[in-house]
């Protein structure tokens, strides 16, 4: 399989770490094998999947209320720190196994105090050789990484590895020129790594508006920004594929930071949550009987 998925988006609280998360328990809890990495050094979705599996890492100060909490020693710290030509690398110092169906490569809270805005070819590479050497792709049907709202030596890293991205929105004046910029940020890393895209393309899979109200509470100003934006020119050039489905808002996302919609009793999100999956998979289908058609119709896949 080759299903790793970067949730892209330069501007910042957009829903990528919520649709991320969301997204990817859902599979898990429908039989797909995902792991989730967590790309940005904010580690948002880290704390997620901390709080609902009850894990922490060594040096967060154990407290009354987290004594009972798992030690977790993975970090993506040492996937930046990982090379190839290092013997000695094992899975558990990047991978936690939540369940038999869901891992993680966990953030590091302390790597928001490393400066890590170059980033040597060989960390920019990191995430890329790691799924390769240890033959990542094989053991999941997803890989879901979660980008900082930045361009930076993480986003690249991330998209060095990923085969698609996909790029949650919530409708304001800016958003066109942000997809319009995420599109021309894509094709300069295409260009610069015209090596590694040559075998893997990079293809966006396309926006999806999150944080909306459910369709009678829409107010009129939001549903023209969001029918502006589907229709508006720059985006139409580009051929932006946008979701149908819309991932509509949620209250408990601001209670409680290990809710998860996919384990709660709200049918409507739920069902909302599961329209969303299977456009999320269907579109990763097309775009692979695109890329097929495109090689000529052969059946084989490059790893
Ligand atoms: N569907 C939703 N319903 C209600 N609240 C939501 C929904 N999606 C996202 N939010 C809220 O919006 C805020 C931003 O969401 P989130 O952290 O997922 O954005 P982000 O794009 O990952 O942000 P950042 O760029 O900082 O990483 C959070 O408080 C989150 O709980
Ligand atoms: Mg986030």
């Amino acid at each position: 399989m080759r299903n790793v998925i970067s949730f892209l988006n330069m501007k910042g609280g957009v829903g990528k770490t919520t649709l991320c998360k969301e997204i990817g328990l859902y599979l898990s809890r429908n039989n797909k094998k995902v792991l989730l990495i967590d790309v940005d050094p904010q580690g948002n979705l880290t704390q997620s999947i901390f709080e609902k599996f009850k894990y922490r890492h060594e040096y967060e100060s154990e407290t009354e209320n987290n004594k009972k909490y798992r030690i977790c020693k993975a970090t993506i710290s040492n996937v930046f720190e990982y090379t190839s030509v290092v013997e000695g690398a094992k899975e558990a110092d990047f991978i936690l196994t939540l369940d038999e169906n869901l891992s993680i490569i966990p953030g590091d809270l302390n790597a928001v105090f490393f400066e890590r805005s170059g980033g040597s070819s060989e960390s920019e590479n990191a995430i890329k050789n790691l799924i390769e050497d240890f033959n990542i792709k094989e053991k999941y049907d997803y890989i879901l990484m979660d980008c900082p709202p930045t361009f930076s030596f993480y986003t690249t890293a991330a998209l060095l590895a990923s085969d698609f991205y996909i790029s949650p929105i919530h409708p304001d004046s800016y958003s066109v020129l942000g997809i319009d910029l995420l599109f021309q940020v894509a094709e300069r890393l295409r260009k610069v790594y015209r090596d590694r895209f040559k075998l893997l393309p990079l293809e966006h899979l396309g926006v999806i508006f999150t944080n909306i109200p459910r369709p009678r509470s829409i107010p009129t100003g939001m549903q023209n920004m969001m029918d502006d934006i589907r229709g508006s020119k720059v985006l139409r050039d580009l051929q932006v594929n946008f979701f149908n489905t819309i991932f509509h808002s949620n209250k408990e996302f601001s209670k409680k930071i290990d809710y998860f919609i996919a384990d709660s009793n709200s049918e409507l999100s739920y069902r909302n949550l599961r329209d969303i999956v299977t456009e999320f998979e269907k579109s990763i289908h097309l775009l692979r009987e695109d890329q097929r058609m495109e090689r000529g119709g052969e059946d084989g896949e490059e790893s």
